[in-house]
């Protein structure tokens, strides 16, 4: 059987063969009057979801990030605002990279984020990350300097790791980055990128059809995800430094720094 011709080219990781555009040098592609369409309807029902169930820091970012409403924002003043927030950037990439060349921008403190948008028919779900989960999802906890900081180290030591340690911490990624919660005092709240841009998955998360797990960093590499479902099993932090310290005290009893 021949599963290739099933998966979906944007699935497939890409290497760079150029250098990606960072910062100032990133233009503003020609989008369609339906892109931005596409943008205003992701961002309108997207927004009023998450009042009450996204955390404070991800929507101090939101306001930050001052997004507009009605069109696709511009990577390049994306990219300012992390540079005066954490001193982060953002580049322009073609597509879902390779996992070396995503971690070596992390490293850097750069956010490698797609140009593109969804086409209508993929509204509620699309298989590989585009612009409205790059930059909606992940660029306003980055203007965050705990969970800034946090995302640099997850890359820095994810490059440097290979194997069975690479897969580890592509599930510690799976489970902070992309679907982590968080304990606050108002309650339980989503901090997880993968989650926050996603129409169904900020409406389960929080129920109580999902598992949720205390953080234990242990815990967190050795569980097993499935990335084309709902997630059934979560894990909740306390704080962005229960996470960053906790992930600092894990990897060290790995003996990879
Ligand atoms: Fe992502």
């Amino acid at each position: 059987m021949n599963l290739e011709k099933d998966i979906d080219p944007r699935c497939v990781a890409v290497h760079l063969e150029e250098p990606a555009p960072e910062g100032d040098a990133i233009g503003y592609p020609d989008y369609s009057a339906e892109d931005h369409e596409t943008w205003r309807i992701l961002y309108e029902r997207q927004r009023a979801l998450l009042d009450g169930r996204a955390c404070d820091e991800y929507l101090a970012g939101l306001e930050l990030m001052r997004f507009p409403d009605d069109r696709i924002p511009s990577l390049r003043d994306v990219s300012r605002t992390l540079q005066s927030t954490t001193g982060w950037s953002a580049a322009r990439v073609p597509g879902m990279l390779h996992e070396r060349d995503f971690f070596a921008f992390l490293a850097r403190g750069v956010f490698p984020s797609t140009d593109y948008i969804r086409p209508r028919s993929e509204m509620d779900y699309t298989p590989a990350p585009d612009l409205f989960h790059d930059i909606f999802g992940h660029t306003p906890m980055i203007t965050n300097p705990a969970f800034a900081s946090f995302y640099r180290r997850l890359g820095r030591v994810s490059l440097s790791a290979t194997g069975d340690d690479r897969r580890r911490l592509e599930r510690f990624y799976w489970f902070t980055v992309e679907f982590g919660l968080i304990h606050t005092w108002a309650g339980l709240r989503i901090y997880g990128n993968g989650i926050l841009s996603s129409y169904s998955e900020v409406r389960h998360s929080l129920t109580d059809t999902v598992t949720k797990l205390p953080f234990d960093p242990d815990r967190v590499a050795a569980q097993e995800y499935d990335f084309s479902s709902m997630q059934p099993l979560l894990f909740v932090i306390d704080s962005f430094e229960q996470l960053a310290d906790g992930f600092d005290a894990w990897v060290r009893r790995q003996a990879w720094d």
